[in-house]
């Protein structure tokens, strides 16, 4: 019998196109002689599609086209049923489309990076690959990841932070505590958004301001960092779970301009549109090898502290003046798991996609020896319900 492996991608996420892109390169990748792969397609409104037609990247082009191919589905919050059931019930024949033995999130970004649709996930009960709701959370907020990381003595860039009603009551208090506490020029960030989304860098009080109102339409969480001026940026990739991981060889994204936007990232610079294969990376980074030592310990490390599991990539920025490293973000589900960066390591897209079956199936197997519920019903034990209830 195959294992059955639901993939689940796209999402509410300004990252949707990025995580079909991402999810079809990983479905091609899975070994079908050991898995059977049930694509399932979250729409831009969140609702849930699956059908045969979702395999073909060219059919994104025209989505109503697309899912009238398609099947709408979901999935019951009761722990244990792990069938995926039509929303528009047959008459006759069966409601359930099929049933899913482990499911892979590839969805990039706000509610599927971030622990919401892990939480669903979990609530179910059906084991899945990629990190928990904690780590995810975790992961996405650039605040709480930067906590998190500066209290387990990972090197991150200084920064303030604040939420827009802060702002929009306390303007002038947090513009000096910027000004004495970072300086000039700053990179202002929503927290928990990707893909260089709402980012913008200011070198004086009029120009901080916009940022920072343009990123508030984004998140209610801002934060504000000290600007590295003369950046490297390097990115390595971490497998396996907190207990144990292997890193990847690091890269070297390059960008067209002060940092890396959206169309660098996932179009090969500002003039192409060639998708994410596209973009422009130097892979082996060039760097002395004790540098990259040190990166990939910080990698590790990172995953390590934020309790990840499953294939992440975390990003530094190196200051190229003082060759100081800085752990900048993690990204807990990767644009195309980064599985460039493990073919570079020698592990196959193909491995790495059975690594992460294998991990989510121990994972599972873990946690079903954890005690969940007190056997002893304490309504039977007598003393009615004079007490109280904590
Ligand atoms: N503190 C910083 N100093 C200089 N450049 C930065 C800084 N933070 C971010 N950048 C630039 O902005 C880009 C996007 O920021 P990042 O924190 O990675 O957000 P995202 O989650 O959107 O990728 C980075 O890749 C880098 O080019
Ligand atoms: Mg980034």
């Amino acid at each position: 019998m195959k294992t059955n492996i639901g993939v689940f991608f796209g999402g509410r996420s300004t990252e949707h196109e990025i995580s079909v892109i991402s999810a079809s390169q990983a479905m091609h990748a899975i070994d079908r002689n050991r898995y059977n792969v049930t694509p399932i397609y979250i729409t831009k409104e969140g609702k849930w599609y699956t059908g045969e037609a979702l395999f073909n990247v060219s059919g994104y082009r025209d989505i109503p086209a697309l899912l009238k191919q398609c099947e709408e589905v979901y999935m019951r919050p009761i722990f244990g049923d792990c069938n995926l059931y039509k929303v528009n019930k047959p008459m006759f024949g069966k409601a359930v489309v099929g049933s899913l033995d482990v499911v892979i999130p590839v969805l990039h970004g706000s509610n599927g990076e971030d622990g919401t649709f892990e939480g669903i996930i979990e609530a179910i009960g059906v084991p899945y690959a990629g990190c928990d709701v904690l780590a995810s959370a975790n992961g996405m907020d650039k605040i709480t990841m930067k906590m998190i990381l500066a209290h387990c003595g990972v090197p991150v860039i200084d920064f303030v932070w604040f939420t827009d009603k802060e702002w929009f009551t306390g303007k002038d208090n947090l513009i000096s505590s910027i000004e004495s506490t970072l300086g000039y020029p700053v990179i202002v960030k929503p927290a928990n958004l990707g893909s260089s989304v709402g980012i913008g860098r200011a070198a004086d009080r009029s120009r901080l301001e916009e940022c920072i109102e343009d990123a508030s339409r984004y998140s209610s969480r801002i934060i504000v960092e000290h600007m590295v001026d003369n950046l490297k940026e390097i990115n390595c990739s971490v497998l396996g779970d907190c207990d144990e991981f292997e890193t990847s060889v690091c890269e070297e994204p390059i960008k067209s301009g002060d940092i890396l936007s959206y169309e660098d990232k996932y179009m090969g610079g500002t003039k192409g549109a060639k998708g994410m294969q596209a973009s422009q990376k130097r892979i082996p980074a060039d760097l002395p090898e004790s540098m990259s030592n040190e990166i990939r310990r910080l990698a590790g490390e990172t995953f390590r502290v934020l309790g990840c599991h499953g294939v992440s990539r975390v990003d530094v920025i190196v200051d190229a003046d003082t060759d100081k490293i800085y752990v900048n973000e993690i990204n807990t589900i990767p644009g195309s798991l980064s599985f460039y960066l493990w073919e570079a390591t020698g592990i196959s897209f193909t491995s790495l996609m059975d690594k992460l079956v294998e991990l989510a199936l121990k994972r599972n197997r873990e946690r079903s020896n954890k005690t969940v519920t007190y056997s002893k019903n304490i309504f039977s034990l007598g003393g009615g319900c004079k007490g109280k209830l904590k």
